[in-house]
């Protein structure tokens, strides 16, 4: 059996959503101190739903996948939906990630709640219209 599934190389290959969100309404970002890789991820929110989400991973190959794949899975949910994202949910919609692999998938779940808490801290601070 490949080490890889087709899904994890096919994300890896051609990502989805990578790049900036220039206005976003909440900016995540997250590294792994032991592999040094960083993943920052931006959300753009209308009336609580995730109507666009962009990310940039500098990391292996599954963070990269793991963030393509957390991407698709949070674009157009409910805020409270992406929250409750969790790294095995990402790994099992990749058909799998290699035990040793699977610290990848946490730093999707952790970018994503990372900006969700961004968004919730500047609604909080009365900086962003709560939408
Ligand atoms: Fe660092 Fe995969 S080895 S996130």
């Amino acid at each position: 059996m490949a080490l890889y599934s087709e899904k994890v190389m096919d994300h890896f290959r051609n990502p989805r959503n990578v790049g900036i969100i220039e206005d976003a309404d909440g900016v995540g970002e997250v590294g792994n101190a032991k592999c040094g890789d960083i993943m920052k991820m931006y959300l753009k929110i209308d009336d609580g739903v995730i109507s666009d989400v962009k990310f940039e991973t500098f990391g292996c190959g599954s963070a990269i996948a793991s963030s393509s794949m957390a991407t698709e899975l949070i674009k157009g949910k409910p805020v409270e939906d992406a929250m409750e994202l969790t790294n095995k949910a990402v790994a099992e919609a990749l058909d799998g990630l290699p035990a040793y692999k699977m610290h990848c998938s946490v730093l999707a779940e952790e970018a994503i709640r990372s900006a969700i808490d961004d968004y919730n801290s500047k609604i909080n601070q009365g900086k962003a219209p709560e939408k």
